[in-house]
């Protein structure tokens, strides 16, 4: 790390001109063990906080409202007025800090003209979170500076913000709250429907995880991500209406996807007219059902259990909510067919980007 941030204080001062007053801030990104698709929803997920990170040097540049932006592995410096941030969500880079840095003044952040040089590790497009760890990175260095008084949480939901309002991504809270909450060989159970979180230690035995990157990036603003938020909310209406014929009074009918049971699906999907919306509406419940066992069999140290839910995930995530594609379907067929892995599935928004696998410590290589 001491030579990192060597490299990056160095790289600083020949873009910038100088490195007085430079301070560093870092943010991880984040794998998701199990629960897919279903932060949106309300739902249980289970994500860690990975070494993989972004680290910003960042230092006041005297001016009343001019953002300078540049990062390790990019030409250039990207810049924007604080005055008229609207325009940098035009900039080809920078518009996760721009809006973070948005939210924060709407906050009541007093926020002045700044350099930020940023070092990322995360493979962008990987699934594994990248921009969020660009945007609780932002978050903290620039409230910092500035003597904003937030919490990591309040930070993760300033990111979520950004992406939403300022980004055209309509992405639940998992990724910014793993970013800003993660804890060293822990995972978090989190409920997302209410925030509340419990850390699981992360006890793999004689195995490792694994983060097997197909190359295809997953650009979640591309691909079919907000289609799928559309679908589960027209699923959410007819689940509602189905409690409604059956006699639920109208102002007790269930808010979220996640509220419902698995039996409460199966007594209700008869009232699915649509089977793409039933599809995913089934993955949505079971996904969320699937959560709560796999970090019961992992406290109670049954790995092969917590495996097999991993694999069940995938099928899931793969038949019913069709977000994985050929790449990720032939990773995990590979690391299914291979002796030495106990679980394997697609991570993050799908359509590209990583699966994650559990695997025998002893074979490591040859699973690679
Ligand atoms: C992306 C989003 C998250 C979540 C996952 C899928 O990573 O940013 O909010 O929806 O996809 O689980």
């Amino acid at each position: 790390m001491k030579n990192r941030i060597n490299d990056i204080k160095l790289k600083f001062k020949a873009i910038f001109g100088s490195d007085e007053g430079l301070r560093f801030f870092a943010a991880p990104g984040r794998v998701n063990l199990i629960g897919e698709h279903i932060d949106y929803c309300g739902g249980y997920v289970f994500p860690a906080a990975l070494t993989l990170d972004n680290v910003v040097a960042i230092r006041k540049n005297g001016t009343s409202g001019t953002v300078n932006l540049a990062a390790t592995d990019l030409e250039g410096i990207y810049s924007f007025d604080l005055n008229d941030i609207e325009k940098a969500r035009d900039l080809k880079w920078g518009n996760y800090q721009a809006g973070v840095i948005k939210e924060l003044i709407k906050k009541g952040c007093k926020v002045e003209g700044i350099d930020m040089l940023f070092d990322g590790t995360i493979p962008f497009g990987s699934g594994l979170s990248s921009s969020a760890s660009i945007e609780l990175a932002t978050g903290i260095a620039v409230s910092t500076l500035f003597g904003g008084n937030f919490d990591n949480i309040e930070l993760a939901l300033m990111g979520q913000s950004a992406e939403n309002n300022f980004c055209d991504v309509n992405c639940g809270i998992m990724d910014q709250f793993a970013s800003g909450m993660g804890k060293e060989n822990h995972a978090i159970m989190l409920n997302c429907g209410t925030l509340e979180y419990k850390y699981v230690p992360l006890d793999l035995g004689d195995n490792v995880l694994i983060l097997a990157n197909t190359c295809k990036k997953h650009a979640l603003g591309a691909s079919k991500y907000n289609e799928r938020r559309h679908e589960v909310e027209v699923g959410l209406s007819v689940m509602q209406e189905a409690e409604k014929a059956s006699g639920v009074n109208a102002s007790d009918v269930k808010n979220a996807l996640c509220e419902y049971t698995p039996d409460d699906f199966e007594k209700y999907s008869a009232a699915f007219t649509d089977n793409i919306i039933k599809n995913r509406v089934q993955h949505v419940i079971y996904e969320n059902d699937r959560v709560k066992k796999a970090v019961s069999v992992l406290e109670a140290g049954d790995l092969q259990g917590f495996g097999k839910l991993m694999r069940e995930a995938n099928q899931s995530i793969r038949y019913l909510y069709e977000a994985t594609g050929d790449e990720l379907d032939a990773m995990y067929d590979a690391a299914e067919n291979f002796d030495g892995c106990i679980g394997s599935r697609m991570c993050g928004g799908g359509f590209g980007g990583c699966t994650v696998n559990i695997v025998n410590r002893h074979r490591i290589d040859d699973f690679k």
